[in-house]
């Protein structure tokens, strides 16, 4: 059995392997149908979520098997201080997969620990999401035929976004890739990562504040929310919130092939008319989540079409 807590647990040949299967899924959908039939997933999630665990009960249901689960700790013995230990071992006995997200830092790793059956990370805390990084991957293999020779471009919060975090982590070790970390000072990127995950992988990269000066050089921007549940106070947040907001005309100076990217939810960090522009790729991320997830739904379950 195999977990999956942290994207760096995939080589790249197994994230590459996931794109291919992803990719083969979407062209070939009735060949997938029914290979989960009598298996189900089990979401547990304790904070909320809309793509992340919808898509995983699209995922599953496009793969022919069922789905049970909360939606909010409240509505689960979490709020009568049950365990994530006891929860996982508990829900072993009726899944045979689980996808949790917590908002607790470590907290689907304990539950791989005493659970039965694979455990996948949904997003845990400020630390990781790698569902949603193999959702990134995939999306700029469709939309630029590629993961390396890129310049990406990651901006808003730096410093919480898990789903920055584990991006530049699986990004890094594609050829020739440069980052460019666009942040106010109070948000960014945090210097462990760039420690361990840049430095160490020698992956060229600049800091700015100042969105537009760099928007010319990037083939991606990946944009992110400033999250309100990440912040002790208040006050900071709403000073930070409007920090970047991206409009026609902060566009201008892009690339014409330029990829927009967005982990969702937008609160107001992309205006609502860059939806239409062909560069906004976000809701097409949001599909290729549910392929992704399935062929690692697969994986984990060691299935085979
Ligand atoms: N991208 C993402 O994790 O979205 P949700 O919080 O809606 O799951």
């Amino acid at each position: 059995m195999e977990h999956l807590i942290d994207i760096a647990q995939l080589s790249t040949d197994e994230v590459d392997a996931l794109i291919r299967k992803a990719e083969d899924i979407i062209a070939n959908p009735a060949k997938y149908a029914d290979i989960c039939r009598g298996k189900t997933l089990a979401t547990l999630f304790f904070e909320p979520s809309t793509r992340t665990r919808l898509s995983f009960e699209a995922a599953m249901y496009g793969l022919g098997g069922n789905v049970l689960g909360f939606s909010e700790a409240q509505s689960s013995s979490a709020s009568k201080g049950e365990s994530v230990s006891d929860t996982a071992k508990t829900v072993s006995c009726y899944a045979d997969i689980i996808a949790m997200r917590h908002p607790k830092e470590g907290a689907p790793l304990v539950a791989s620990m005493a659970a039965s059956v694979p455990v996948i990370n949904a997003g845990d805390g400020g630390h990781n999401h790698p569902t949603q990084t193999l959702t990134d991957l995939l999306t700029i293999h469709k939309e630029k035929g590629r993961l390396d020779n890129l310049t990406i471009g990651f901006c808003g919060d730096l410093k919480f976004g898990r789903t920055v975090h584990s991006l530049i982590t699986a990004i890094s070790r594609y050829k020739n890739i440069r980052v460019v970390l666009i942040s106010p000072d109070e948000l960014k990127l945090p210097s462990y990562i760039k420690k361990d995950v840049l430095q160490k992988n020698n992956i060229e990269y600049a800091q700015t504040t100042d969105l537009e000066a760099v928007m010319p050089e990037l083939d991606i921007l990946y944009m992110t929310r400033v999250q309100r549940e990440r912040f002790f106070n208040e006050e900071d947040y709403l000073r930070l919130k409007d920090s970047y907001i991206l409009t026609k005309e902060k566009l201008s100076g892009a690339k014409s092939d330029m990829a927009i990217l967005h982990p969702l939810p937008r609160v107001n960090e992309i205006s609502v008319a860059i939806d239409e522009d062909p560069r906004a790729c976000y809701f097409r991320q949001v599909l290729y989540g549910k392929f992704i997830r399935m062929a690692l739904i697969l994986k984990l379950l060691g299935l085979e079409a």
